[in-house]
């Protein structure tokens, strides 16, 4: 064979080296649960799909789902004009575009994913740094870093502070570590609504952070992929939790007052807030920085759906009774299944992060995690009294053994970068029938004492 040594450097720092975790994902999406067909496989409590809506939208699809003589060809690699069209419109209305977005400030891409790996690879270099509050969405990592080969910087903001404004000085610690390392920070990335705590950003918190941006001449990507599924408001505050409305960043008249905003780079897409994740149907904004939106048009012929995606994406957003009915039923279905999963959680007295929006709770489960280890003492291991003498790797052991003998995938704090071990993150958007199969998996399991 061929030595590796072959390989261009990008390629051989990205062959997976951490095969651990890799198996246990794979394993989960190799053997799913069916109720059905598949009762003994693994329930998949960890990928962040809403399948609440999934009779209207399959009965939607199969009946625009044809294919025309336009179809077999390509299409313009940043999206077809019509979806652009459809996507200007559905932007303008939902996310109240103060100048109107047009097609020309957009192109379309195959996944918010692909979407930030050509971000990243437009306005950094290699070695660059892009900064992000902890706990965050497990892959941006690979998005920031497989090709684009910029290294993501976690912020540990303290969860009670993430939708406030004081957690800038968190940014500005590892700002100033970053330029002590001679690393160059270039990008900060706000996912708001945040995965995985499922929190609104206050304004005021968001305004802080595009001057910080804007002192540093940071570009500064708003993800705002969740923006559509927030479905707890000001008036339904749980223990006084803060509950902020979502003000899309394209909604801001003001927003040059705190940024210049070519800096401003907006995603959102299909596949959370139109449960679509499978169609890998994404956008990237912005109305300000044509250079970059030229940039990013550039390197579009490498990763562009199928144009018969663009065609049924054009006529599923073309159907605004149709829009309007799942838009509505989006916030209302995410509500019910919250409700039920908490009270669920509040019964077997775990305790959770309060959320606002997406499809996932931060769970405590530092209690399990204890009477876990205390059970499976590797060999010369004294048993443990604190959750403090846990580690992540103890986080993960008990990850895999629950996926490989409780049947059951969750995703664990530790991919999540999170600043102690003991948080897990479950996805709640699934019919109550199904989900509470999964959720009494986990619970018996890995039982609290
Ligand atoms: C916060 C966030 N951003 C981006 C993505 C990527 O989405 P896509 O399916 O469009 O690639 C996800 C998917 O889970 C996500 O949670």
């Amino acid at each position: 064979m061929i030595g590796e040594e072959l390989l261009s450097d990008v390629a051989m720092s990205n062959t997976v080296s951490d095969l651990k975790i890799f198996d246990a994902i794979m394993s989960s999406v190799m053997d799913p649960y069916d109720e059905n067909t598949n009762p003994n496989g693994v329930f998949n409590l960890g990928v962040s799909v809403n399948k609440l809506q999934e009779k209207m939208l399959l009965e939607k699809l199969n009946s625009i789902n044809e294919i025309n003589k336009q179809d077999l060809d390509y299409c313009d690699p940043s999206g077809a004009n019509l979806l652009k069209e459809q996507i200007a419109r559905l932007i303008n209305q939902r996310f109240h575009a103060h100048k109107p977005v047009s097609k020309e400030d957009m192109i379309v891409v195959n996944g918010c994913s692909s979407g930030i790996d050509m971000i990243t690879s437009s306005v950094c270099n290699p070695g660059d740094g892009v900064l992000l509050a902890t706990p965050y969405y497990s892959a941006y990592m690979g998005d920031v870093n497989l090709r684009a080969k910029a290294d993501l910087y976690g912020v540990p903001v303290p969860i009670e502070e993430v939708q406030r404004p004081s957690q800038v000085q968190y940014y500005e610690n590892v700002y100033s570590d970053m330029i002590d390392k001679k690393i160059k920070p270039k990008m900060l990335v706000i996912c708001n609504p945040n995965n995985p705590l499922g929190k609104c950003y206050s304004k005021e918190a968001i305004e802080a952070l595009l001057v910080f941006a804007n002192e540093r001449k940071l570009f500064v990507l708003m993800d705002e992929i969740y923006g559509l599924s927030v479905y707890r408001n000001n008036e339904s505050s749980e223990n006084g939790d803060e509950v902020y409305p979502f003000k899309s960043i394209l909604s801001w008249e003001n927003l040059s007052d705190f940024i210049d905003p070519s800096l401003i780079i907006v995603s959102h897409g299909m596949s959370k807030d139109f449960c679509l994740n499978g169609f890998r149907v994404g956008w990237i904004i912005s109305p300000w920085n044509k250079r970059l939106m030229n940039a990013l048009k550039s390197i579009s012929p490498f990763s562009y759906q199928a144009t018969l995606i663009n065609s049924i994406s054009t006529k599923f957003l073309q159907d605004e009774e149709f829009i309007n009915e799942l838009l509505d039923a989006v916030p209302r279905n995410l509500l019910g299944a919250y409700e039920k999963t908490t009270k669920y959680l509040k019964d077997h007295n775990i305790e959770y992060i309060p959320a606002q929006a997406g499809h996932f709770l931060w769970v405590n489960f530092k209690q399990q995690m204890l009477t876990w280890k205390n059970k499976n003492l590797k060999d010369g291991e004294q048993k443990v009294s604190s959750i403090n003498e846990i580690t992540f790797d103890d986080e993960i052991d008990m990850w895999i053994d629950t996926i490989k003998n409780g049947r059951a995938y969750y995703a664990p704090g530790a991919i999540f970068q999170s600043s102690e071990p003991g948080w897990i993150r479950i996805i709640f958007s699934q019919p109550w029938d199904a989900l509470v199969v999964g959720l009494d998996r986990v619970i018996n399991y890995l039982p609290s004492s």
